[in-house]
């Protein structure tokens, strides 16, 4: 968890694309808030990392590449990381979803809330 500097046009660095593999999700931290960054192949998501259910880690948990969803590793519901939505139960209400923006070999995240 490292905070990053502001960047112009209200993005916040938080990493190169190679930092992360595939199929990988990682926490980072922006203005204080916990945001994991998901990497299918060449696309990149933002996503509160922090449970609807419960206040456990979405970056500790599987990422499935076809449905575009992060698992909760605690009791197993997925979130889809195009809209924040729990896809499954236990939890029932969204997470937070932010912009990304990729500008050569780094990853931007914008704090407004997509
Ligand atoms: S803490 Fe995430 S599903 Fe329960």
């Amino acid at each position: 968890m490292v905070e990053r500097k502001e960047r112009s046009k209200g993005m916040h660095f938080v990493c190169k694309r190679e930092d992360l593999k595939s199929g990988e999700a990682r926490q980072f931290q922006v203005k204080g808030v916990k945001i994991a960054i998901v990497r299918i192949d060449d696309d990149f998501y933002a996503i509160g990392d922090i449970c609807s259910h419960a206040k456990y880690y979405l970056s500790e948990g599987e990422v499935y590449k076809e449905e575009r969803e992060i698992e909760c590793w605690k009791h197993g519901s997925t979130f889809s990381l195009i809209d924040g939505k729990p896809q499954c139960l236990p939890a029932t209400k969204p997470v937070p979803v932010f912009g990304v923006a990729i500008e050569g070999d780094d990853v931007f995240v914008t704090m407004e809330r997509s």
